[in-house]
């Protein structure tokens, strides 16, 4: 009591000389603990939207335009063992799948152009290696698989005059061309000479069919795209950071009935518009996937270097037939028919080939689909499934598995007598995943920083703003309310004719100016004049 006593003497006689201060400086203290309650993750956000956004000499800058990672892409091939009997007998195609053949890839932004309003422009370039180590099999590997230039052409004579028909089946035993092909992998993929392409070269006017003369499932993918992407910087507005505003100048896609399926308002899957929640949609746009690809939260997950993040999918109706998922009625612009169930009509960005997107094994489509064919086996979502695993705040991929597989859906043609036992059927060729496994560990070192400290950060300020002003208004109450009562005692054990007038002074909070009592701490009244 007596120690106590001393001590809140000391206090008041020093540097709380001027007891209101503390009283304010408290007060202050507590304030800046209810605005850090509030407004820090605000704060935070702004400082992250601001460090995010794409400029020259930025940190997120160098990484989307450069990114440290190793995109590898793995390609399974599915090689047709029976061609023959499955065009002479009737059989069921007995399919082999092959692979995978890695490729280790490079990425890299170059040309880069900053516009004015807030976008950047570019063309980007992916280079791709042939990785023996992670493979299985070689490039050189030969693979039995559909003639997809000539069974396109067929396809689409379907609907045409039948003296083409005709005549199309004489050039094609002219230039022996047959419905399977015999070339090996790195052919398949990256490109052979193909007679039919090279023919419609010369004869089909230049701007209407197949800029190439060469065939091949990535042809042209290795090296620098003329295409010209404009994304925008996040300068302005965040919510449009990293996403596409214009492909080759153009806003929107030519090809579907209605804009929201037209637009190509989505990121190339590295960087989203920060502070995803489990509620946001995020929006993949690719070329050749013809379209916006849709992901939705699916879980939560621990990625290399212990960052926690969400893991999106595609939802499970994407490619789902009309009475299924109305939504995809803007998708089938020459329909009814549309697409079976699971499968995405991409012939038009595919100069009219009857090519269809699924996914891997034909997962979440038509379980006839598979049944038509021999040798794949049931879809299973860990290893078919297109996923992608996004830090939320920031908006950065930590890792994704794209997985599409590629069909060709042929129509028999009676006419065209080499292919005339063709029947119906959509028909997989091959299947990849493009991915990256992890971010390096600077990156992931970052991200755990950025995404660990602003919380504890927040906590201790909390923690040390609250119970700092808390004590400091508690002494500063205790010794004043301690000091006032001593003050009277003193006052009342003293001359008993100041007693009434100490009351009111002290109902006045001392505010009135001093009168100095004997024995008091000089402390205790306001020096104020
Ligand atoms: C693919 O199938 C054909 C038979 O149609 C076979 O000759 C060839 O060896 C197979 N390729 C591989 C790499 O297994
Ligand atoms: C883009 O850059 C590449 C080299 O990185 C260059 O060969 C090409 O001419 C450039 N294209 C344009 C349109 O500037
Ligand atoms: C931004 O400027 C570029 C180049 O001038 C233009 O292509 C693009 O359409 C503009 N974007 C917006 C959203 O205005
Ligand atoms: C891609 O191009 C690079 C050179 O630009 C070359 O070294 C590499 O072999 C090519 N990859 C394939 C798969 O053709
Ligand atoms: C997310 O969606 C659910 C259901 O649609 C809703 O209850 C919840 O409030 C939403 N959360 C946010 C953060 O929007
Ligand atoms: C795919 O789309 C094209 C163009 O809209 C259409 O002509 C074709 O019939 C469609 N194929 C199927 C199988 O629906």
């Amino acid at each position: 009591m007596h120690n106590k006593r001393k001590l809140c003497d000391k206090l008041t006689s020093s540097f709380l000389r001027k007891w209101w201060v503390v009283i304010v400086i408290s007060l202050i203290l507590l304030l800046s603990g209810v605005l850090v309650a509030c407004f820090f993750n605000a704060w935070v956000n702004f400082f992250i939207d601001h460090h995010i956004t794409l400029k020259e000499g930025g940190q997120v800058f160098d990484m989307w335009r450069k990114p440290p990672v190793q995109p590898v892409i793995r390609v399974y091939v599915y090689n047709v063992t029976n061609a023959d009997d499955f065009l002479n007998n009737g059989d069921k195609p007995i399919l082999d799948e092959l692979g995978p053949f890695v490729y280790v890839e490079e990425w890299e932004k170059v040309n880069l152009t900053f516009n004015d309003n807030g976008t950047v422009t570019f063309n980007q370039r992916k280079t791709y290696r042939f990785d023996p180590d992670q493979s299985e099999g070689d490039e050189n590997d030969m693979v039995v698989v559909p003639n997809i230039p000539m069974l396109s052409a067929t396809s689409q004579s379907k609907h045409a005059a039948r003296f083409l028909r005709l005549a199309m089946a004489s050039i094609m035993d002219i230039l022996k061309i047959k419905p399977f092909v015999e070339v090996s992998v790195g052919q398949l993929l990256w490109g052979y000479e193909d007679p039919l392409l090279k023919l419609a070269k010369d004869v089909v006017p230049k701007e209407q069919k197949l800029p190439y003369e060469e065939f091949g499932l990535l042809y042209g993918k290795n090296g620098t795209s003329k295409d010209l992407v404009t994304v925008f910087t996040g300068a302005g507005d965040i919510t449009k950071f990293g996403l596409v505003d214009k492909y080759n100048g153009m806003s929107h896609l030519p090809h579907w009935k209605t804009e929201k399926c037209n637009s190509i308002a989505g990121s190339d899957g590295s960087l989203f518009p920060p502070h995803i929640t489990k509620n946001t949609t995020l929006h993949v746009f690719d070329k050749d996937l013809c379209r916006l690809l849709p992901l939705v939260f699916k879980d939560e997950v621990d990625t290399r270097g212990g960052v926690r993040g969400y893991r999106f999918t595609p939802p499970e109706n994407v490619f789902a037939e009309i009475e299924k998922n109305p939504e995809n009625e803007c998708f089938c612009p020459s329909g009814p028919p549309c697409a079976p169930h699971g499968l995405f009509n991409v012939s038009l960005c595919q100069f009219d080939s009857p090519v269809m997107l699924s996914f891997p094994h034909f997962y979440l489509a038509d379980p006839k689909l598979r049944e038509a064919v021999e040798g794949i086996s049931e879809p299973d979502p860990e290893k078919h499934s297109f996923w992608l695993d996004v830090q939320p705040t920031m908006g950065v991929s930590l890792r994704a598995q794209a997985r599409v597989q590629i069909n060709l859906a042929v129509s028999q043609v009676i006419d065209i007598k080499q292919v005339a036992t063709f029947p119906d059927i959509v028909f997989p060729i091959m299947w990849f995943e493009d991915g990256i496994s992890g971010l390096p560990e600077p990156v992931t070192n970052l991200l755990n920083l950025a995404t660990t400290v602003p919380p504890v950060a927040r906590s201790v300020l909390l923690y040390v703003l609250f119970i700092a002003g808390l004590l400091l208004l508690l002494v500063s109450v205790t010794c004043l309310v301690r000091k006032s009562g001593r003050q009277e005692t003193l006052s009342l054990e003293g001359t008993a004719h100041y007693a009434a007038n100490d009351e009111k002074k002290s109902k006045s909070n001392g505010q009135s100016n001093g009168h100095k009592y004997p024995g008091s701490n000089p402390g205790f009244i306001p020096d104020r004049p």
